[in-house]
């Protein structure tokens, strides 16, 4: 049988349904079966909290055929089948960018980068079981059953996320590989002693606000770095990303829609009390809505966290990444340079002489930089289509991005404080203005009073809209979770 053949067929029986053949791999087998345990308990501890029992409507990846490549039904968490599905192999594959540009793509991994190569891995996996964990106690306030449910597939996928990388890890990496399998089981989210990797995987989703702020932005972070690593040379990698990147989409559909009905409920409810300024914050507040400036606070917030994990704008990291082809550029197939980047510049923005101003910088020191930028004009587009929402309203007030020197722990900016214009300010300032910018414990107060489960199928809570259309094209009174 031919490798492009046997990628097709996936195997859905066993315990691990794959498309890797894994009934053949023995070795491999056993160590992810022995892993699965382990898995599982991570799961019951740290995955949605009170919900182990219900009935789910998920869909399941079963194939990797773009036309039709999920199953819906309901299932119970702890029963979802975590599978490992890579993308097919492209025939006759070559090296995209770096040094090795034009080779054939490796399809074991190359030993001079086999370090660098299990800390990509690692990194990438260590963020998908956190935002399991950041979300779990969600459910207990879930706005409709409709938006439970998305939560749940979203944590599932996070979940599958994570055996797709641990796969790699298990696969390619021999004992060490199996060691930080196993460590990416033991690392919490939060924990003070053993947090997980990055900032903003370490921060806390403490309403359906943040938890959609955070699939908008913090998942397109996701969605940009499985892009720069589908471009990877190490062929297995780039497939597994390839097809993670299917699921993520509707990461931030979540995210994107989820805003977009807040805004949605919030317009049509200052509309029918007459209210035609969006600053006159407790008329708006006291008709059960999340008025726009707290909406933008959130959205400042959960911006310039995602920010950080693209981490220093010059990096030896990622020009070393990119030199030996193991991380791209977003859609680098796409663009059409020489793809070493040996001798171009990239503009980044730097603070020089205290001014906040761009430098022309080696291109492949500057390849941080560059993927954020492609994430803030990413990011804008659904911000358009938010204020779209406001503009049919006629209200007065747009949703805008804050600059990207605003609120950073990591890189050129951490070292100064700007407001959302990328003014710098003295501490003072910024102590005395903070609240202006980022939400008070007055506004984290009012959401939180908003956040009482609605349960009744069909019903949503009065600071949301309902969606356009259903799951799976459900009715609105579809039963998208059976609450056990
Ligand atoms: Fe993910
Ligand atoms: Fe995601």
């Amino acid at each position: 049988m031919n490798v492009a053949t046997s990628i097709g067929k996936v195997d859905y029986d066993g315990l691990i349904p794959n498309n890797v053949g894994l009934g053949e791999d023995v070795r491999v087998k056993r160590a992810l079966e022995k892993w699965h345990p382990g898995y599982i308990d991570w799961w019951k501890d740290m995955g949605p909290e009170g919900f182990q029992e219900s009935l789910v409507y998920l869909r399941t990846a079963v194939s990797v055929d773009p036309k039709g490549w999920a199953k819906f039904d309901y299932v119970k968490m702890p029963d979802y089948k975590w599978g490992i599905l890579l993308a097919p192999q492209a025939e006759g594959r070559t090296i995209p960018f770096g040094a090795h540009a034009g080779e054939p793509a490796w399809q074991e991994v190359p030993g001079e980068y086999r370090a660098m190569l299990r800390r990509l891995i690692v990194i990438q996996g260590d963020t998908e079981p956190a935002s399991v964990e950041q979300q779990r106690h969600l459910g207990k306030t879930a706005p409709s059953l409709y938006d439970l449910r998305n939560l749940f597939q979203v944590n599932v996928e996070e979940g599958r996320h994570l055996w797709a990388m641990v796969y790699l890890l298990q696969k390619y990496f021999g004992t060490d590989g199996r060691e930080e399998a196993e460590a990416l089981l033991q690392r919490r989210s939060g924990d003070a002693d053993s947090p997980r990797m990055l900032g903003a995987f370490n921060e806390k989703t403490p309403d359906w606000l943040s938890f959609f702020m955070f699939t908008y932005f913090t998942d397109r972070d996701g969605k940009m770095q499985l892009e720069a690593l589908a471009q990877s040379g190490f062929d297995p990698l780039s497939r597994t990303c390839r097809f993670m990147l299917t699921e993520e989409a509707h990461h931030m559909f979540v995210g994107e829609t989820g805003v977009t009905r807040v805004i949605q409920r919030t317009c049509e409810a200052m509309k029918e009390a007459g209210i035609t300024d969006p600053d006159d914050i407790p008329r708006v507040r006291k008709l059960g809505v999340i008025d726009l400036p707290t909406i933008q606070k959130k959205a400042n917030l959960h911006f310039s966290l995602t920010l950080d994990l693209f981490g220093n704008e010059i990096s030896t990291n990622a020009a070393n990444a990119f030199h030996a082809g193991l991380k791209g550029r977003y859609r680098e197939n796409r663009l059409t340079d020489d793809h070493k980047l040996e001798t171009s510049t990239y503009p980044v923005l730097r603070l020089i002489d205290g001014k906040i101003q761009n430098e022309d910088a080696p291109a492949l020191s500057a390849l941080n930089m560059r993927l954020r930028d492609d994430y803030v004009n990413d990011a804008n587009v659904g911000v358009g289509r938010w204020n779209k929402v406001i503009e049919s309203f006629g209200i007065p007030f747009q949703i805008k991005l804050p600059h990207v020197a605003f609120n950073r722990n990591i890189g050129e900016f951490s070292k100064v404080k700007a407001d959302v214009d990328g003014r710098q300010m003295s501490e003072a300032e910024w102590a005395s203005h903070r609240s202006d910018f980022l939400p008070n414990e007055q506004d984290k107060d009012f959401i939180e009073s908003l956040m009482q489960p609605q349960y009744e199928a069909g019903k949503f809570a009065s600071w949301i809209a309902p969606p356009k259309v259903g799951i799976d094209n459900k009715p609105g009174e579809f039963e998208y979770v059976k609450i056990a």
